[in-house]
């Protein structure tokens, strides 16, 4: 049989793209060399997320006495943590093969490679089996970046090192944890891991820590976390990793801090390691699959989607991603627009960001008007939390009175961010973010009241 298109990798951008083509009416198969779910649903995503959510429990539980609330003998109990993990995994991976199965996508387990094109459409080889297909979609993902510091795969083999695959299914909380790298997974990690009761350190090369976040709103979520005990080591360059310590050089010379686990986390690359794309001669930069706004490569009739192509390496992107592929093989013409993809870090508190940040705007030139306001503008914020720091900064385009980026630290900012993406795909002028009601009392109100201190 020959399939109208083989998705290889069965992660957010192939599942996605599987289930719609299966239900636009094309013959799908779909190959995944691990678990379907991919790294989102297994090992990145949803399981941190049962972790973070477990970990703010324990910290309501811990400080409730502020709201009156006291509870005695707290204690966060890792190995049922990780069990409720598995059953989550379990349940929402069950529940996507029986997506595939509702699209009639046939769903191949093993690693398949690219061997070859004939007239009929291109060879994929899993386990052995040969399949062909007219069109391809390459959603391969991403897999942690290893540089090559001194020790650090010995370690890894140790078991010592961890990366954020495992990190998720060790048993005992380690007493105490080095996470080298202060990006989205490290602070994720740090934030459960210093609920949980680890001593924690992290160790970042930058100046600051999330990266590319507006400063201000890193700097706030800097300070929230040492105040809850976590170390960091800024402008930190690792050297070395000797057994339990992590050796790093800084302005003021060379220190070494020890764990009994060390956390990996310091970005992904995509994997496209013995897929055989040069079998077909898919254009490649330093590892990533180059496409187009159709999510096209430089093969007709192959495309890719996800992390694979480096672009914007987030699930809900390999979302859209997949739908713009599907939809241009379907002959719908869709194209994919990166501006407005919002990012959450889920720390507690939470970051949404969407858009330009301070730094970004200011580097790029924009005419843009910034507005910050405290959360406190918000009788919701008040009420429900003590002492809060949370601020909301929107960058408007001075011209066209338009959201050029919004930032938000502070509870609800995870769910609060996508109305923000809303009004910038939809291009929403000051005005009309105005005349919007939004519902009283909650946090996302804020967003409404700084339209009004323009
Ligand atoms: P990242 O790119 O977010 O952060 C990596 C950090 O490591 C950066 O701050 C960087 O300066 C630092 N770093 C790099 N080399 C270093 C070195 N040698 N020593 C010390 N620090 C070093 O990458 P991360 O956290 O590994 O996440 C990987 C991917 O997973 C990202 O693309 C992220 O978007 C995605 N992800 C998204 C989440 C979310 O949306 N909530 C959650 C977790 C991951």
């Amino acid at each position: 049989m020959i399939y109208d298109l083989i998705v290889i990798g069965g992660g957010p951008g192939g599942y996605t793209a599987a289930e719609r083509a299966g239900g636009a009416g094309l013959s799908v198969l779909l190959a995944e060399k691990r678990v379907l779910g991919g790294v989102c649903l297994n090992e990145g995503c949803i399981p941190s997320k049962t972790f973070l959510n477990s970990a703010k429990i324990a910290d309501y539980a811990k400080n409730g006495s502020t709201y009156g609330v006291h509870a005695e003998g707290v204690k966060l109990e890792h190995p049922a943590v990780v069990k409720r993990k598995n059953r989550v995994v379990k349940k929402l991976v069950s529940g996507l093969e029986m997506k595939m199965k509702k699209n009639k996508v046939t769903v191949v387990n093993g690693e398949a490679v690219i061997s070859g094109r004939t007239g009929d459409g291109f060879q994929v080889k899993v386990d052995g089996a040969v399949y062909t297909g007219k069109r391809l979609l390459i959603a391969s993902g991403s897999v942690p970046a290893m540089p090559p510091i001194p020790g650090l795969d010995e370690g890894y083999k140790k078991g010592i090192v961890l990366t954020n695959r495992e990190i998720l299914d060790i048993e005992t909380i380690p007493e105490n944890l080095v996470i080298i790298g202060g990006g989205v997974i490290g602070l994720e990690m740090a934030s459960y891991f210093n609920s949980a009761g680890s001593r924690v350190t992290v160790v970042e090369m930058l100046d600051h820590i999330a990266g590319p976040t507006d400063r201000e709103i890193s700097d706030i979520l800097l300070n929230n976390y040492k105040k809850k005990g976590i170390d960091f080591r800024l402008s930190a360059k690792v050297t070395e990793i000797k057994g339990n310590d992590v050796v790093f050089e800084s302005s003021d010379g060379i220190h070494r801090v020890s764990g009994d686990n060390i956390l990996i986390s310091i970005g992904r690359k995509p994997d496209t390691k013995g897929l055989g794309l040069e079998t077909i001669g898919v254009e490649t930069d330093r590892g990533r699959i180059v496409t187009d706004e159709f999510l096209r490569t430089n093969i007709p009739e192959v495309y890719a989607a996800g992390d694979v192509n480096g672009i914007s390496m987030l699930a809900h992107t390999a979302y859209r991603e997949a739908e713009v592929a599907v939809n241009n093989i379907l002959g719908k013409r869709d194209r994919m627009r990166y501006f407005a993809v919002p990012s959450v870090i889920y720390t507690n508190p939470e970051v949404g960001s969407v858009g330009e940040t301070t730094e970004s705007a200011r580097d790029k030139g924009l005419d843009v008007e910034i507005i910050k306001l405290p959360l406190a503008y918000s009788g919701r914020y008040v009420a429900e939390t003590e002492r809060g720091d949370g601020i909301v900064k929107v960058l408007v385009d001075k011209q066209y009175r338009t959201i050029r980026g919004l930032h938000i630290i502070g509870s609800y900012a995870s769910e609060i961010i996508y109305g923000a993406a809303v009004m910038m795909e939809t291009e929403m002028r000051v005005n009309d973010i105005r005349e919007i009601v939004f519902p009283h009392p909650t946090v996302c109100e804020v967003i409404r009241e700084a339209m009004f201190e323009i």
